[in-house]
């Protein structure tokens, strides 16, 4: 033990404008401060009836197996592969970025064969690539891509690829981790198989739970299994005994209960704003955004028609130490943005403006506070111009 006597911890202020997690509004974080109950109390399961609901909403289904899994974005792509991929299979996999290596990765763990569709990073997945690959391989078990890279901020178009997934008898796997509540993931209009998404990024919940939708055509899939599921704790064989729909429920594990609280009134709060009017606030910071950026002369690294809103990738300018830059604005102004990963390490920023983080506040936070940071480091920018650009996009 240290010297010092251990106290209670008391985070610092702080505004999350990075890949996530993103700002949690008081509502969700005094709803995971209520007494704890059982998980098998009857109240409780009503709770999980209503996120079950609120789920359906948010993901645009009808999916009866619709549910949070218990751990992070990483913990839905593992139950997305574990459950649908066995020993022996053939998955198409995209990779444009950190999350779909990933995904290759959950792929060739459970024995089977990876067959990847490269795309550059700050590129979206190439349709022709994928219809190619999966021309080349008919009898592939699944197309697995990520909807929106956090990576680089690239939207690619899940419509078409859950369509050439669907034509070739693969099933499709969707990483929509940072779309979720940002951005339209219409999973019936797709035709989507399996998609995950992650509490933390535009829902704007504490991290750690994973919600996840199957079509029929998946839960098929897994009910046609050659052999058992090769995680226990993620067999939704086994789970669904549990998030499954009637009042009876058996044990499976302890549900994270005052998480699934806080995820239950996030949702609460995102139906109560709209799924349009959220993907719109969404889409009004980032044109904000990007004004004020290019008014202050930092363009962005992602082609507009790819750019997620949630999600934005700036260019560093020559000579600028990037960590710096991001020290600063952490000690200085409690903000936090992004580094750049893999191929664009060094190169880029990510500045997050998710959920609760994708207001007119932040925007204008942000420009002021990296324009201060960086005119304090000589960078090469255009002082003044970032805040009016910002204001005349937000208020006309
Ligand atoms: C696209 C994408 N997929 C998966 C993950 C993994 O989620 P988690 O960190 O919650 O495990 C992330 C997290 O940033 C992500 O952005």
């Amino acid at each position: 033990m240290p010297d010092q006597p251990i106290r209670p911890f008391s985070p610092p202020t702080r505004m999350l404008m990075g890949p996530g997690p993103s700002d949690v509004h008081p509502r969700v974080l005094a709803a995971m401060a209520r007494p704890t109950i059982g998980h098998l109390d009857p109240a409780f399961i009503g709770l999980m009836d209503e996120i079950k609901a609120l789920l359906h909403y948010a993901f645009a289904t009808a999916n009866p197996l619709t549910m949070p899994v218990s751990g992070p974005g990483s913990a839905g792509m593992e139950a997305c592969f574990v459950n649908l991929v066995e020993p022996g299979d053939t998955v198409v996999v995209c990779v444009n970025g950190v999350f779909g290596g990933r995904m290759k990765e959950n792929v060739e763990r459970l024995g089977a064969t990876a067959l990847v569709v490269e795309d550059a990073w700050g590129d979206p997945v190439d349709p022709m690539k994928v219809k190619a690959a999966l021309a080349a391989h008919p009898g592939a078990k699944a197309l697995a891509f990520v909807h929106a890279e956090t990576s680089t901020g690239v939207e690619s178009d899940a419509a078409t690829l859950c369509r050439l997934a669907r034509e070739a008898g693969a099933l499709s796997i969707v990483d929509a981790v940072t779309s979720l509540g940002g951005i339209p993931v219409p999973v019936d209009e797709w035709g989507a198989d399996a998609v995950y998404s992650g509490s933390q990024k535009c829902l704007s919940c504490a991290p750690g739970l994973s919600p996840v939708t199957f079509s029929p055509r998946a839960v098929a899939a897994m009910a046609a299994r050659k052999g058992k599921c090769r995680s226990w704790f993620l067999d939704f064989a086994l789970v669904t005994a549990y998030w499954g729909s009637g009042a009876k429920r058996a044990y499976h594990h302890t549900a994270p209960i005052n998480a699934l609280y806080g995820l239950h009134e996030s949702l609460v709060m995102l139906h109560e704003e709209g799924l349009e009017a959220a993907w719109a606030r969404h889409a009004r910071c980032h044109a904000a955004l990007v004004a004020g950026l290019e008014a202050m002369g930092l363009p962005l690294a992602v082609a507009p028609a790819h750019r997620l809103p949630q999600l934005n990738s700036v260019r560093v300018p020559d000579g600028i130490d990037e960590g710096l830059v991001r020290a600063r604005l952490l000690e200085r102004f409690g903000l936090e943005i992004g580094a750049g990963l893999g191929a664009l390490a060094g190169k880029v920023w990510r500045i997050g403006l998710m959920g609760q983080s994708a207001t007119p506040s932040h925007v204008l936070a942000c420009l002021t506070a990296l324009e201060t940071v960086l005119s304090g480091l000589n960078a090469p920018i255009r002082p003044g111009a970032a805040v009016p650009a910002a204001n005349a996009a937000l208020f006309g």
